[in-house]
């Protein structure tokens, strides 16, 4: 149960080089399942949820190694064919390793995902897209055993781009018979990421980041080496330290097109942005200047795991904001903490709220509600020339590597108390 103390008011400014996003990262170590050898990926954050990751892998028989940012899996002795709750409970998002076992086993078991505080995020659009595919599936006390009869390439029409639901399509259809088509799927760039990487390993996969994808069924696959693409969620997350905080900043290797969804709505926000040599600078807003409207959306929309983030942002700006959320049904839970440390926000609906600027926060005890909303948190007290208090910081550790030694590289007063 760690916190982080700040004492803010410190202008956050300099150079910094982010590693790997981790919606990128983790698909990709589900995909290393396919293969039945060696992954060489490079550019891996060291954040827990790779960890947990890890031991999933570990479980079913993969041999994995991780350090300085490379991850060694050899998944050609893996034979467990059944993942444990435990795991699947802790971590929603290693739902997405159903399709790759499926792609490599004949049959799997896995627990349904447990709750989540930013909904109820359910997974029936995995499931339809896996019995398109001929995977035959049994949903018996909270597990799903999939059975491979006949895996075969189909048509999968998403009612709703589902990020993870895309995922898993394609990690089933790399080894099925024929030809696959998604028909409005998720075009998230970790989505090309997982693409590219299966492509390195023989896969014919094509179409990503586009809502058509095609992948044509392949029988065996490569050891391959892969560099995950930067994170562009906690870059977004560091450019907003800085804008609020009057600092320049400098980020080393971005992709634009994965950037501009935030960079957008940064400069309607009064700051200046440029792209530069594989890298952006950031010119902070001499006044931040209040957003009319700020809906969530898929990519290329605005992104909902930036909507916290920009929020806090707006809680010191010089009007009125409102915020739409549209992808999750519960992302408001920082909207409790931000108004303890001064901010004033008014619900209009369940997922609409209000910001009226203010002229300054104010320190508190507050607790991070989840991972994003616990950024918000981090960056409304560097903002608060007195000390705050966050606690569960490990919601912040499972999506941001070493976020305290970060800031206090580019000027922040960063403390993490460990406590027993
Ligand atoms: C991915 O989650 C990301 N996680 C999330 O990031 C991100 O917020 C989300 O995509 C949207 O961009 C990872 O990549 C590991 P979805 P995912 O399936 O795949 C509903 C973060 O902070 N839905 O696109 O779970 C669902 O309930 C995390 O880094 C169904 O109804 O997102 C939600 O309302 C949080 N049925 C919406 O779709 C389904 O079968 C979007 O979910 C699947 C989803």
């Amino acid at each position: 149960m760690s916190k982080y103390i700040i004492k803010g008011g410190n202008k956050i400014e300099g150079k910094l080089n982010i590693r790997g996003a981790k919606n990128a990262i983790l698909p990709i170590m589900a995909a290393t399942i396919l293969n039945e050898s060696v992954s060489i990926i490079h550019n891996v954050p060291d954040i827990s949820d790779v960890h947990f990751m890890i031991k999933i892998l570990e479980s079913i028989g993969c041999k994995v190694s991780y350090s300085d940012g490379t991850l060694i899996v050899d998944s050609s002795f893996a034979d467990q064919v059944e993942i444990e709750e435990c795991y699947v409970r802790k971590m929603r998002s290693s739902i997405i390793i159903m399709g790759a076992m499926i792609g490599r086993f004949d049959y799997t078991k896995i627990s349904y995902p447990g709750g989540c505080a930013i909904g109820s995020r359910p997974i029936d659009l995995h499931l339809k897209a896996l019995k398109e595919l001929g995977i035959r599936i049994e949903e018996d006390e909270g597990f799903i055993k999939c059975y491979k009869d006949n895996l075969e390439g189909n048509i999968i029409n998403f009612e709703f781009p589902s990020v993870g639901a895309t995922e898993n399509a394609i990690l089933a259809a790399v080894k099925a018979t024929g030809i696959t088509k998604i028909y409005n799927a998720a075009r998230e760039p970790e989505i090309e990421d997982l693409q590219n990487f299966l492509n390195k390993m023989g896969a014919k996969v094509k179409g990503a980041g586009t809502n058509y994808i095609e992948i044509e069924g392949v029988r065996k696959l490569r050891k391959v080496e892969h560099d995950v693409i930067p994170d562009r969620i906690a870059i977004g997350t560091y450019m907003i330290a800085s804008a609020l905080t009057s600092g320049k900043l400098e980020v080393d290797n971005v992709v634009i097109s994965h950037m501009e969804p935030i960079s957008d709505k940064l400069r309607s926000a009064g700051c200046e942005i440029e792209y530069k040599n594989g890298g952006l600078l950031l010119k902070p807003p001499s006044k931040i200047k209040s957003i009319d409207l700020v809906r969530t959306s898929p990519h290329p929309g605005f992104p909902t795991d930036m909507q916290a983030q920009l929020m806090t942002f707006m809680t010191l700006s010089d009007g009125i904001s409102v915020f739409h959320e549209t992808i999750f049904e519960n992302r408001f839970m920082h909207c409790a903490e931000l108004s303890r440390l001064g901010a004033n926000i008014k619900y209009i609906t369940e997922n609409i709220c209000m910001i009226k600027g203010v002229e300054k926060l104010r320190s508190a005890k507050v607790k991070s509600p989840d991972l994003r909303g616990g950024a918000a948190l981090v960056l409304a007290a560097l903002t608060i020339p007195q000390e705050t208090e966050i606690s569960n910081i490990y919601h912040i550790e499972r999506g941001y590597e070493n976020i305290e030694n970060i800031l206090r590289g580019l000027g922040a007063d960063v403390l993490k108390i460990e406590e027993i």
